[in-house]
């Protein structure tokens, strides 16, 4: 079969509407993604109709503009444009989901090792809160969630399957559609942290099967800073009470009663980024017109050529695992320290990240490292950068 990839002509297309491609080579898109023109100038056009018109007047004018957020995310995620809600970034998204289950004692989660920081001390606030058990599935052979694990994990207790599609620190791409069978088998709600994998690759929650599932605008779907999304399957509505509410989210029905709107939208709060909604509307927009499969193709493609010229060094040491891997790519050079391998890469004018154990205590604190270089692709990076980044590292 042949594998679908974007022409050297769409790249172009790509990197002519990234204005920053002209000044540095940004190998930190799992961070940001780099500003993408079409939304930058949705969301500045915006702004300044807010500056001309007034902030409801410009949202009121704007409305077909800010539907098209919905509209967008659910053909992103094949479901239902009311099945999605708009909040301010992806971890939000997934708190409120996760404190909206009704936990109770003895209530098990069961997780693997890639699960987010911010997600793994919730599940410790709650069990200090109610009492609830964290299950960790170890990883298999290859490095991703085991799947026999999995199922064996799960009991009469367990409550929730969490997973991270794409951890923040590595390459890998965890099985979430044979996990979303085993929780479908097992009845269990199933909550997928697709922050890194929304705009990496191809995304469609009916194949997942997961109830739930977060992300984030500015990484891989190059939408604006301060904005989110949180998909929830309308059967499991019953099951998830909003931790918060507010005017937009519930309807004040008399002096002692309120209800919660139909759908996802009881997820939301009234107030919010306007011109970050429209600039993540047309940023996944602009994404659905390429096609996410080639975009992942190409974002797998240019991860796996940046560790294939890595492998060829000796003194650096590749750190990603799992057996389908992404745009991710986590490194160390030799002894030196992960900050100064960044910095040293800053120098020649090179964007990457560095991910430290503290926040992956169990997958990099357990791998003994105490923290690795990212070095994250994305579609409008070429080949050229990555031949570039390889003579920048190398001493
Ligand atoms: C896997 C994963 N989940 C969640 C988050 C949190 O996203 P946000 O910063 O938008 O809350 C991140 C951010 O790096 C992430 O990599």
């Amino acid at each position: 079969m042949i594998v679908p990839s974007l022409s050297r002509q769409d790249v172009a297309v790509l990197r002519e509407d990234t204005p920053g491609v002209s000044q540095l080579v940004h190998f930190n898109n799992a961070g940001t993604g780099l500003a993408l023109k079409p939304s930058l100038n949705a969301v500045k056009e915006h702004l300044d109709l807010e500056a001309r018109i007034g902030g409801y007047e410009a949202a009121a004018a704007a409305k077909a503009r800010m539907d098209e957020f919905y509209t967008a995310l659910a053909a992103l995620l094949g479901c239902q444009p009311y099945e999605i809600a708009y909040v301010e970034n992806a971890t939000r998204a997934w708190d409120m989901a996760f404190y909206g289950i009704d936990f109770r004692e003895g209530d098990r989660i069961v997780t693997g090792r890639a699960e987010y920081v911010s997600n793994y001390v919730a599940f410790l606030q709650m069990k200090q809160r109610k009492g609830i058990e964290i299950d960790i599935v170890e990883d298999d052979a290859c490095g991703q969630i085991d799947l026999r694990g999995l199922q064996s994990a799960i009991g009469a207790k367990t409550r929730l399957v969490a997973l991270t599609h794409i951890p923040t620190f590595s390459g890998l791409i965890n099985p979430a559609e044979e996990v979303g069978e085993i929780a479908r088998t097992a009845g269990v709600l199933y909550l997928l942290d697709a922050c890194q994998s929304a705009g990496q690759i191809p995304l469609n929650v009916n194949d997942i099967g997961c109830h739930m599932l977060s992300g984030t605008g500015r990484k891989y779907l190059r939408g604006p800073r301060g904005t989110g999304f949180l998909y929830v399957n309308d059967a499991v509505l019953d099951q998830i009470d909003p931790p918060f509410i507010d005017l937009q989210s519930a309807n004040w029905i008399d002096e002692a009663t309120y209800e919660l709107v139909p759908h996802a939208r009881r997820f939301e709060t009234w107030e919010r980024y306007v011109a970050g909604q429209i600039g993540l509307g047309a940023a996944v927009s602009y994404a659905i017109g390429f096609g996410m499969e080639r975009i992942g193709n190409r974002i797998c493609g240019l991860g796996a050529q940046l560790r294939s010229e890595l492998s060829g060094h000796s003194e650096i040491a590749l750190h990603d695992k799992g057996a389908r891997k992404g745009g991710i790519v986590s490194f160390t050079y030799s002894n030196e320290p992960a900050s100064q391998t960044k910095a040293r890469l800053a120098e020649a004018a090179v964007n990457v990240s560095v991910s430290q154990a503290s926040s992956a205590q169990i997958d990099l604190s357990h791998r003994g490292l105490s923290s690795v270089v990212r070095a994250s692709l994305h579609a409008f990076n070429t080949e050229e950068e990555i031949e570039l980044f390889v003579k920048a590292l190398v001493k």
